[in-house]
C-alpha cells in the first residue's frame, strides 16, 4: 500500500518533469522564433572583409552556376526570392534584387551571410569552398544590377 503511493508519487514527479521540460523547450523555439525577425546583421569584422576575387567571365560564369544549383530553388532564377522552395518557407528568402537592401550590405557581409546561415537559410561554409561563396557574392551583385538595368517589360 505505502509502496504503491511512493510509486505514484514518483510517477507523478516524472509527468511534472516531462510537462517542465516541454514547456521549457516551447519557451526557447518562441525565442529562436522571436529572433528570426530581427533584422540580420553581420559582425563588423566580417563586414570589412573584402572579395580577394576579381570579378571576371570566369567567376562570374562560376557563381551562376553555383547559384542555380544551390541558391535559385529558394531565392529564384534572377534573384527575387521568389523560387518554388522560396515560396513555400514560412521566412521569405532575401530578395537580391532588391538594391536599397543590396547596397546595404558590404560584400564581407553578404559572404559572412552565407557562411553561417539562420533559420531556413543554409550554412554553406562546410558545402562550398571560400572561393566559391566569393564567386556567388559577386554573381548576387550581377543579380541587382541586372534587375536595375532591365526594362520593366521583361520583369516578369
Ligand atoms: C532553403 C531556402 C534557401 C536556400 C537554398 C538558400 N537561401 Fe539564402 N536565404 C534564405 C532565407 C529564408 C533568407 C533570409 C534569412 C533571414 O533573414 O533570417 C536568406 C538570406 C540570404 C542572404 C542574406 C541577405 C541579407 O542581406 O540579409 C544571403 C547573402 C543568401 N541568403 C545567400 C544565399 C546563397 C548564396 C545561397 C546558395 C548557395 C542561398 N542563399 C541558398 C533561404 C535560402
Amino acid at each position: 500500500m505505502i509502496r504503491s503511493r511512493n510509486l505514484s508519487h514518483l510517477r507523478w514527479a516524472g509527468a511534472l518533469g516531462m510537462l517542465a521540460m516541454l514547456s521549457s523547450s516551447a519557451f526557447v523555439a518562441r525565442i529562436a522564433a522571436a529572433d528570426d525577425e530581427k533584422p540580420w546583421v553581420a559582425p563588423d569584422a566580417a563586414k570589412q572583409v573584402k572579395n580577394p576575387v576579381p570579378v571576371n567571365p570566369e567567376s562570374l560564369a562560376a557563381g551562376a552556376q553555383l547559384y542555380h544549383e544551390n541558391c535559385a530553388p529558394c531565392h529564384g532564377d534572377t534573384g527575387k526570392g521568389d523560387g518554388d522552395t522560396g515560396k513555400i518557407i514560412k521566412k521569405k528568402p532575401a530578395n537580391f534584387t532588391d538594391e536599397k537592401l543590396m547596397s546595404a550590405e558590404t560584400d564581407g557581409s553578404l559572404f559572412w551571410k552565407m557562411g553561417e546561415g539562420r533559420g531556413p537559410m543554409p550554412s554553406w561554409k562546410d558545402e562550398l569552398s571560400d572561393k566559391e561563396r566569393w564567386q556567388l557574392v559577386i554573381y548576387i551583385r550581377k543579380l541587382t544590377k541586372d534587375a536595375a538595368s532591365a526594362p520593366a517589360s521583361k520583369d516578369k
